[in-house]
């Protein structure tokens, strides 16, 4: 990946003042989006899986090309690790390790959060690892904590780790929990050596400083 990506620019330059208002309208509400075909097809494959070896699940959502999906079968090999990305383009560059106890669905995450809640199956890890920032002000309910869908994330539950190169998407991330009664923790994401995702190794070769949300949920 290259190593010449900008720093996240954008108009709002504190956590956005109307956080608060949106979370909690959220919190307040179920969301009901209709639910595509093909998101209860990509469920169905991760149904079958699961009957055929049933172990608990580590959730990586926004997977992009499943990079960190294979990283994290190999850190947690008695879990099923689900990687889930809408966009066919970027999970078409997966190319398969030898590891086979992880899943890449093409979906979007809010139908498989509905689906996973609805049957009551709940993530012992749920990883989020750089989603999209839209950083522009407006877009404030297009970010995970300010959409519609949060209370899934809640209703999932199991250790949540949300990454962005972002500070301020990750505080507004963390305030939000806290909205919703759960503390958790704001660090610098550690130079390891080894970079979980792709987008980290790009951000992190770019010189972005790179954070993280932590916290662990019961539903
Ligand atoms: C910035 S990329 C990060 C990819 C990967 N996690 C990484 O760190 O390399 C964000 C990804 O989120 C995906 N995405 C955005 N909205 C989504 C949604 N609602 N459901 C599933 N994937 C989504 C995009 O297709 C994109 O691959």
């Amino acid at each position: 990946m290259q190593a010449n990506s900008r720093p996240v620019s954008s108009n709002q330059h504190h956590l956005h003042p109307r956080l608060a208002e949106v979370v909690r309208r959220h919190l307040q509400t179920t969301h009901r989006g209709a639910m595509a075909a093909y998101n209860i097809q990509a469920y169905r494959r991760l149904s079958t899986a699961l009957s055929a070896t049933p172990r608990p699940i580590v959730l990586d959502s926004f997977c992009g090309t499943g990079h960190s999906t294979a990283a994290l079968a190999k850190r947690h090999p008695d879990h099923l690790i689900v990687g889930v990305d809408k966009s066919a383009k970027r999970l078409a560059k997966h190319s398969r390790s030898v590891n086979d106890n992880y899943l890449l669905l093409q979906a979007d995450c809010e139908d498989i959060w509905t689906l996973l809640v609805g049957d009551g199956l709940r993530p012992d890890y749920h990883y989020m690892l750089y989603p999209n920032p839209w950083p522009k002000a407006a877009h404030l309910q297009r970010r995970i904590h300010g959409h519609p869908s949060f209370p899934l994330l809640l209703a999932l539950g199991g250790t949540l780790e949300l990454r962005s190169n972002w500070q301020i998407y990750v505080e507004e991330f963390g305030c939000a929990m806290h909205l919703a009664g759960h503390r958790g923790c704001v660090l610098r994401v550690a130079n390891t050596g080894s970079d979980l995702s792709l987008f980290e190794q790009k951000y992190r070769n770019s010189g972005h400083e790179l954070w993280s949300y932590t916290a662990r949920v019961m539903p």
